[in-house]
C-alpha cells in the first residue's frame, strides 16, 4: 500500500439559489490539493500550506485539513501519524467552498492510504468538522457534493440523510469570483432570523421546482425556480454590482443567478457551454467596468468529487 497520495477535491456551488444549507453542486476546476504521507509515529504535522498568503494556521487541532483527519482517526481508533502539505488553488472566503475542498482533500486522503476502511459516503460528518472550525457552523452543502460529486441535497441534519441527484447533462455554471473577500462567518451573522410565511412558501416551490427541473432536464424549470426570497435580498448587499451582475447574465442567455455559498463569487446556470462562456465573460465586465477583477471559472457539473493525481 501507498504511504504518500496526492488528492484533487473540487469547488462547490453551495445554496445554489435557493436552498440555503441544503443544495451544493461540484465543479470541475478549481480545487484543493491535498499530499498526505504516512510517518513512522502518530503525529499529524502540516509541513507546508502554499496559496494562502500566511493566512491559514498549521495548528492542526484548527486547521480545516488536518481536524476531519483526527476526529476520522479517533473514531477508527487509529494511530497513525501523518505529514501533511496543502496547496490552495482557490481563494479562501470566496463562496467557492474553500474550506470544504481542502477538509474533504484530508480525510479522503487519509481514508485511501489507510485501504479504505470506511466508504467514501461516510467520511461526510469528518469532512463537517472542518466547516466547523472554519465557519462555527458544520454545514454539508460544499462538503457533500466535494466528497461525492454531482448535485447533493441535504435532506435532515439531524439525522444526517442526503441524497445525489441526476443533472442535465447540458447544464453549465458559470462562476466570477470578484476580488474581494467575505467572511463566511459574517455573512451568516447577517441574516435576518425572522421567517414570513409567504417568502417561505414562494422559496419551498423554488426548491422543489428546482429539483424536479434538475432531474428531468428541464431547463426552463430550473430557471424559473432559481430565485432566492429568503438569503439573497440580504446578502447581495456585501457584493458590490450584484443585482448588474445578476441582470447581465440573464440578459445573455443565464438560466438563473445567484450568490455562490455565502459568496462573494455568483454563479449562472446555463444551457451549453457556449452560452455559459458568453455569460461568464459578460458578468466579468460589469465587475470590470466598476474596477473590480474576477477569476472565471466555467464548468459543467463534476460528478466524480476528489481525485488522485498521483
Ligand atoms: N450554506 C452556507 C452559507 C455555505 O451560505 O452560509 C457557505 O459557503
Amino acid at each position: 500500500m501507498a504511504d504518500s497520495i496526492k488528492i484533487f477535491a473540487p469547488a462547490t456551488v453551495a445554496n445554489v439559489a435557493c436552498g440555503f444549507d441544503i443544495f451544493g453542486l461540484a465543479v470541475d476546476n478549481p480545487g484543493d490539493e491535498v499530499v498526505l504521507s504516512k510517518r513512522e509515529d502518530d503525529q499529524i504535522i502540516i509541513q507546508e500550506i502554499t496559496g494562502d498568503e500566511g493566512k491559514l494556521t498549521k495548528d492542526p487541532e484548527k486547521n480545516t485539513v488536518t481536524v476531519p483527519v483526527l476526529r476520522y482517526l479517533e473514531k477508527l481508533g487509529i494511530k497513525q501519524g501523518f505529514d501533511v502539505r496543502l496547496h490552495k488553488k482557490m481563494p479562501l472566503g470566496s463562496g467557492l467552498g474553500s474550506s470544504s475542498a481542502s477538509s474533504v482533500a484530508g480525510v479522503f486522503a487519509a481514508n485511501k492510504l489507510l485501504g479504505n476502511p470506511m466508504e467514501t459516503k461516510d467520511l461526510l460528518p469528518f469532512s463537517m468538522e472542518g466547516e466547523r472550525v472554519a465557519c462555527g457552523a458544520a454545514h454539508a452543502d460544499n462538503v457533500a457534493p466535494a466528497l461525492l460529486g454531482g448535485f447533493v441535497i441535504i435532506r435532515s441534519y439531524d439525522p444526517l440523510d442526503f441524497v445525489q441527484i441526476k443533472t442535465p447533462s447540458e447544464l453549465y455554471v458559470s462562476i466570477v469570483h470578484p476580488d474581494i473577500e467575505v467572511n463566511t462567518k459574517d455573512a451568516r451573522i447577517i441574516l435576518r432570523q425572522e421567517a414570513i410565511l409567504k417568502k417561505i412558501i414562494a422559496q419551498t416551490g423554488n426548491v422543489a421546482g428546482l429539483v424536479v427541473g434538475l432531474m428531468t432536464d428541464n431547463y426552463p424549470l430550473i430557471g424559473r425556480s432559481m430565485t432566492d426570497y429568503l438569503i439573497e435580498p440580504n446578502r447581495s448587499i456585501l457584493i458590490p454590482y450584484f443585482n448588474e451582475v445578476k441582470q447581465t447574465a440573464l440578459n445573455h442567455g443565464a438560466l438563473g443567478a445567484s450568490i455562490s455559498g455565502a459568496g462573494p463569487s455568483i454563479f449562472a446556470f446555463s444551457k451549453g457551454k457556449e452560452t455559459a462562456e458568453k455569460v461568464g465573460v459578460e458578468m466579468k465586465k460589469v465587475f470590470a467596468k466598476g474596477g473590480i477583477e474576477t477569476n472565471l471559472f466555467v464548468s459543467g457539473i463534476n460528478q466524480n468529487g476528489p481525485r488522485i493525481l498521483d
